[in-house]
């Protein structure tokens, strides 16, 4: 099996990287994209011409009729949200026959969206500023062994009977402590029913279809979710999603050993944006913040949340770099920085008084960091028509070179709008052998 078979693509800041765009492009070669981490709290938008696809669950090479499509074991999944994506997906031409469910994937019920909405409630104004999907309290029932896991939804008695059995402690929390009026256990068992018609048949052994792909020479597509900074161990904790976000997980997040995991993109936006509370030291709350939102469209996929901004921050970058032992970095959003005077790179902090170039673990040593910028000539020229490094103007290419520099990682892809056709291909990358 040849490593240049298989290709991790994470997100390397916090999420919203344009991971769907990536994932598309690249999907053209692909025989299977997998997902391995998070649920519908991910939002990956894909672009072509004028057909624009929010996708939540369902991975971005769904576009590609020939592309096995999975949801992996360390997933979390809301089976009737994503039977109504499915069906949207359907309805607009896009065949989702191609879609299979790792039996071990968790599944994300009616009281777990309830437990999300009544913790971000009782936390109040120290709320994480969570989707309200229901994740964290999903993967806590996963560590708590009291999940409820795909595989049960093979068979409708099988799946009432394992809620018969997790229902009346769900209900006592969301009783006693949330003033909750709780769930009726036929009636909530009668709502998935449907799950059970419609997914039962596509649940399956993932792990089994990527060993036996790897070892047939198949091209398989690791598809991350939201970002570094938002990852359980290595973010910004505890303002972070509840899953492993880093490339790792794609091995324990589908089931094969670290060895089969090949190149390792990480795709980062030319600046910064964050959804949600948490630190986030690169923040411009002024005149620079507003034009990235305004120019970068920069509001949820998910939630229609504005996005907070600021500039491209190397610290995060370099660290993401290393817990995620990033190979190669696909550079977003790269045409949104068009028109700006000057343009900067947060290339250490200030903290204390000391300057660190390393990322902090301790969030209130985070909390405190200010960022030393080193700043760079901006570009006026519309650079979205750009197809190849030669027709970017030069103050671009300097951007490139200099962010490369400072984060340690090459360049292989670089995206200059939202289409599919807007993506420039580093040649002698080594991405550029996915396409050979
Ligand atoms: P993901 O969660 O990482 O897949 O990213 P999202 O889809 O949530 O957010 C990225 C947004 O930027 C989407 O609206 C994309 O269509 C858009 N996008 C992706 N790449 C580019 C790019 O290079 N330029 C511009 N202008 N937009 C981009
Ligand atoms: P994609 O895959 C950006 C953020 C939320 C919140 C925190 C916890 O589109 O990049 P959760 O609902 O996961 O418990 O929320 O994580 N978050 C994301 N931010 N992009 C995402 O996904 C995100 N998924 C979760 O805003 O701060
Ligand atoms: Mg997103």
């Amino acid at each position: 099996m040849s490593k240049n078979n298989s290709l991790v693509v994470v997100g390397a800041q916090w999420g919203d990287e344009g991971k769907g765009k990536v994932i598309d492009h690249l999907a053209v070669k692909a025989d299977l994209v997998a997902r391995f981490q998070g649920g519908n709290n991910a939002g990956h938008t894909v672009v072509y011409g004028a057909n624009i696809f929010k996708l939540h669950h369902v991975p971005s090479g769904i576009l590609n009729k020939n592309t096995l499509c999975l949801l992996g074991n360390g997933m979390v999944v809301n089976p009737l949200i994503l039977i109504k994506e499915m069906n949207e997906l359907e309805k607009r031409g896009i065949d989702t026959s191609n879609l299979r469910i790792s039996g071990k994937a968790h599944l994300i019920l009616d009281y777990h969206e309830a437990l999300d909405e009544s913790n971000e409630k009782l936390l109040g104004e120290k709320k994480i500023g969570t989707t309200g999907r229901g994740i964290g309290p999903s993967y806590a029932d996963k560590a708590l062994r009291r999940g409820i896991r795909a595989i049960e939804l093979t068979d409708f008695s099988r799946f009432k009977n394992r809620l018969a059995e997790v229902l009346p402690l769900q209900n006592r929390i969301l009783r006693d402590i949330f003033d909750h009026p709780g769930y009726e256990l036929d009636q909530l068992a009668e709502k998935y029913r449907p799950a059970v018609e419609r997914l039962g048949p596509l649940v399956t052994d993932i792990s089994l279809i990527l060993d036996q792909g790897l070892a047939g020479g198949k091209k398989v597509l690791f598809e991350g979710a939201q970002g570094a900074l938002l990852d359980i161990d290595h973010g910004t904790y505890p303002y972070v999603t509840s899953s492993s976000t880093v490339a790792a997980a794609a091995a324990s997040g589908t089931g094969l050993g670290p060895q089969r995991l090949g190149q390792v993109l990480g795709v980062m936006k030319a600046y910064t944006t964050r959804v949600g509370e948490g630190p986030f030291p690169s923040e411009d709350k002024g005149e620079a913040g507003d034009q990235l939102r305004e120019r970068g469209n920069e509001f949820g996929t998910t939630t229609g949340r504005p996005r907070r901004c600021g500039w491209f921050d190397a610290v995060i970058a370099r660290y993401a770099a290393m817990i995620n032992g990033l190979t190669g970095l696909a550079l977003t959003k790269l045409d949104v920085l068009s028109g700006m005077e000057i343009v900067k790179i947060a290339v250490a902090y200030r903290c204390n008084g000391k300057e660190i170039k390393n990322f902090p673990s301790s969030i209130e040593e985070l909390k405190l960091c200010e960022p030393v910028y080193e700043s760079f000539p901006g570009w006026d020229e519309d650079i979205s028509r750009a197809r190849s490094l030669d027709d970017l103007p030069p103050a671009a290419r300097n951007f490139i070179e200099a962010l490369q520099k400072t984060v340690g990682v090459d360049a292989e892809l670089v995206s200059v709008g939202p289409d599919r056709s807007q993506t420039i291909i580093c040649p002698d990358s080594q991405l550029a052998k996915w396409f050979s």
